[in-house]
């Protein structure tokens, strides 16, 4: 049987690191409140002359040199992201042209914090359909551009930065095993950004008024997030006749310390077995899985054989799912 097999990942975040304590210049908050209630200690934030696509195109760079692939060899380029250089064309778009990737099909995907694994999913599919044999997906965020820094509700938790990985069509038991995608957009308005589509056009007033910011009810997303993280990575376990005992990690989006552990809990899963890094990069969107991912295999935390979990929540609603064998 074909399988989509991850044959290398990489990463990519700014500089530029931003701290509680720097936040607390600028804010009516604290390092006390951010930490109890998000666990986030820092984020990464875009130089100004950063764009979504530079942060991508460098996580690419990394993941292609670490599988040995030539850009030139990808039929496939997929990006997770909803803060893309342009409104269109695709921030992927600008990737392939960034690499080189002559002989690459290039889009985006709109998921929100999910994006990665819808990416990985359809590029997943493409090569067991026996359509491609080698694809790059992404996932690639400058949400610190579409928060307001004035809200602190909001601006505290999100930060800037990019994960790739390179999929390669293999024979055998290694690579994905399965993927679930699930939608609800009934619910929409509880974490969107409702300017500037064609829904609401840029105006003086829509500007104004601050329409072009991430907006979010907290307290709802969160208790929807926990519920259908532990729903998903569970519907992963049932299809592949596994439970949570064989799963060696956990590679969750990682959105506050809380929904992880209370996520964890759900699932009865110990602490070992979930990784976070939320309190480095705060909430990076699409890309936090893969960063993760990339983190938690060039430190040597995955060996090969490997059951990892991914699993993700995020606006739209979207959740879903991934089951790898390493
Ligand atoms: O990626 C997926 C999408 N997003 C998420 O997963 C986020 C899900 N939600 C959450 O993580 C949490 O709801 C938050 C971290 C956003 C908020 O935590 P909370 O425990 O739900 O706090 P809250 O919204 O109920 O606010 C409690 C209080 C409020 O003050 P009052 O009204 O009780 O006086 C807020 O105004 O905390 C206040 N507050 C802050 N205080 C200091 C809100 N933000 C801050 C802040 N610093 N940055």
């Amino acid at each position: 049987m074909i399988r989509a097999r991850i044959i290398g990942t990489g990463s990519y975040v700014p500089e530029k690191v931003l701290t509680n304590r720097d936040l607390e210049k600028i804010l009516d908050t604290s390092d006390e409140w951010i930490t109890t209630r998000t666990g986030i200690r820092e984020r990464h934030v875009a130089a100004d002359h950063e764009n979504t696509s530079d942060l991508a195109t460098k996580a690419a760079e990394s993941a292609l040199e670490m599988a040995g692939v030539n850009a030139a060899e990808l039929d496939y380029i997929v990006v997770g992201t909803i803060t893309g250089d342009y409104p269109w064309p695709a921030t992927a778009c600008i990737v392939q042209s960034n690499l080189g990737a002559e002989n690459a099909g290039a889009f985006d995907v709109s998921a929100a914090c999910s994006g990665f694994i819808y990416a990985l999913a359809t590029a997943a599919d493409r090569i067991q359909a026996g359509n491609c044999k080698k694809a790059l997906v992404i996932g690639a965020e400058i949400l610190t551009r579409v928060v307001d820094w004035k809200d602190r509700n909001t601006c505290v938790l999100f930060g800037d930065g990019a994960g790739a990985v390179i999929l390669e069509a293999q024979e055998g038991e290694r690579g994905i095993l399965s993927t679930h995608l699930h939608a609800d957009g009934s619910q929409l308005k509880l974490l969107y950004q409702p300017g500037f589509g064609t829904r609401m056009v840029p105006s003086p007033e829509n500007l104004a008024k601050g329409e072009h910011f991430l907006q979010m009810q907290g307290n709802e997303v969160f208790k929807v997030a926990v519920r259908s993280l532990s729903d998903v990575a569970q519907t992963a376990l049932d299809a592949n006749g596994m439970t949570v005992e064989d799963v060696n990690l956990l590679i969750p989006h990682q959105a506050n310390i809380r929904i992880l552990e209370a996520t964890a809990k759900r699932l009865n899963m110990k602490d070992d077995q979930v990784y976070i890094n939320v309190d480095r990069f705060g909430n990076t969107s699409g890309a936090t899985i893969p960063i993760a991912l990339d983190e938690a295999n060039r430190s040597g935390r995955i060996n090969d054989g490997d059951i990892l979990l991914f699993n993700a929540f995020g606006g739209g609603f979207t959740w879903a799912s991934a089951l790898l064998r390493w």
